[in-house]
């Protein structure tokens, strides 16, 4: 038996939406083989061993247990893997591999794995700096020209530059790519911050939103075309998916529609033209052997309407697993399913 703990929650805007996706993942790990020790982590960043009922993760309700005892991973050799502060006593658990099922900042950002290289805990997904270049959609893009792959062009406004290079290129923005404009944080996530600007004071009002979530910006020219998904696994072998499809029935895929519109449709077969799943796998796997990807990651186009090119728009390295999301459902038709995949990615780590 290896213990596995299965980290959740997080200091991110995506804490409800980690829950969820650590739900589905528990409840695959196959449980002869491994023992499952979720750590909870609330949103202001305290870590709680959970031994509550598994059902109180998706919606959050597992914060109000009393099933639960702060834990953290010490730094210390005498405290080896997970101390347990369980009723005035100190436990230790030991810990094979971490599951670090958390979105966003704090967790796809390479904080955690930073902490975990230093402790030398094997964990599956991508290393500090991979996790760290993908979380950021300014490094990224920066990697990715490299490949010469389209992806749209941008603006990065940081919030340390003076208000008039702000106000000019935003200015610039708007005469080079006209309307409407995408505004968004470089580091987020599940749409936070995002904005479709049709105006220069929708645009402005969308850049200061934007800062909220980060402290550098992008405005990127909208791009005109279908979202297609490309989930990606590297089990020894780098596996591509087959090719999604996300259909927003909003105005475009914002947080709301991603999670709580049930008109979004997500489509793991679409009908794309010839050739286009083929160019999305090839750049899916340049992108992420580039990019130092390790275990599992999405990545996300555009096919344009006006030319049927592919534009990458961005990587996610913990992509989501609620019960609505592409990864595990584009692995599934490429005979990966959940079980299957769960226990891949767990062994992955020990790579
Ligand atoms: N340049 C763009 N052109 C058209 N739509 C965009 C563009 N950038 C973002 N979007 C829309 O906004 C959504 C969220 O943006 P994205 O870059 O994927 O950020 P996040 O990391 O929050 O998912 C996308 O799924 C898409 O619907
Ligand atoms: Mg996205």
């Amino acid at each position: 038996m290896k213990n596995v703990c299965v980290l959740f929650g997080g200091k991110s805007s995506e804490y409800f939406v980690s829950c969820k996706s650590a739900y589905t993942i528990i409840n695959s790990i196959p449980k002869d083989r491994y023992r499952v020790i979720p750590v909870g982590i609330t949103q202001k960043g305290d870590w709680y061993l959970y031994e509550g009922d598994t059902a109180l993760i998706p919606n959050a309700a597992w914060i109000d247990s009393a099933e639960k005892h702060p834990a953290s991973f010490l730094t210390h050799s005498q405290y080896p893997g997970l101390t347990v502060f369980r009723g005035g006593k100190v436990e230790q658990i030991e810990i094979d591999v971490v599951f670090p099922v958390l979105h966003g900042k704090n967790g796809e950002d390479g904080t955690i794995q930073g902490l975990l290289d230093m402790l030398a805990i094997p964990y599956v997904g991508c290393g500090l700096l991979s996790s760290a270049v993908c979380m950021d959609k300014s490094y990224t893009k920066l990697i990715v020209e490299k490949l010469g792959i389209r992806q749209a062009p941008y603006f990065l406004l940081l919030e340390k530059d003076p208000p008039e290079e702000k106000e000019r290129k935003i200015a610039e923005a708007a005469k080079a790519f006209g309307f409407p404009i995408f505004a968004k944080p470089c580091k987020a996530g599940s749409s936070c911050g995002v904005s479709k600007a049709k105006s220069l004071d929708e645009l402005k009002e969308a850049v200061e939103l934007a800062f909220e979530h980060d402290n550098k910006v992008l405005l990127e020219k909208a791009i005109f075309g279908r979202e297609i998904e490309c989930a990606v696994l590297d089990n020894g072998t780098l596996i591509p998916s087959r090719v999604g499809e996300i259909r927003a029935t909003a105005d475009f895929y914002s947080y709301d529609a991603k999670y709580a519109d049930a008109t979004s449709v997500t489509d793991t077969n679409p009908d794309l033209r010839p050739g286009a799943v083929e160019e999305v796998q090839q750049a899916a796997t340049r992108i992420f052997r580039i990019l130092d990807c390790r275990g599992l990651s999405r990545i996300d186009f555009f096919l344009e309407n006006e030319t049927g090119e592919i534009v990458f728009n961005e990587i996610n390295t913990l992509p989501g697993f609620t019960s609505i999301s592409m990864y595990p459902m584009l692995m599934e038709e490429m005979g990966h399913p959940i079980e299957k995949l769960v226990e891949e990615l767990i062994e992955s780590a020990f790579q």
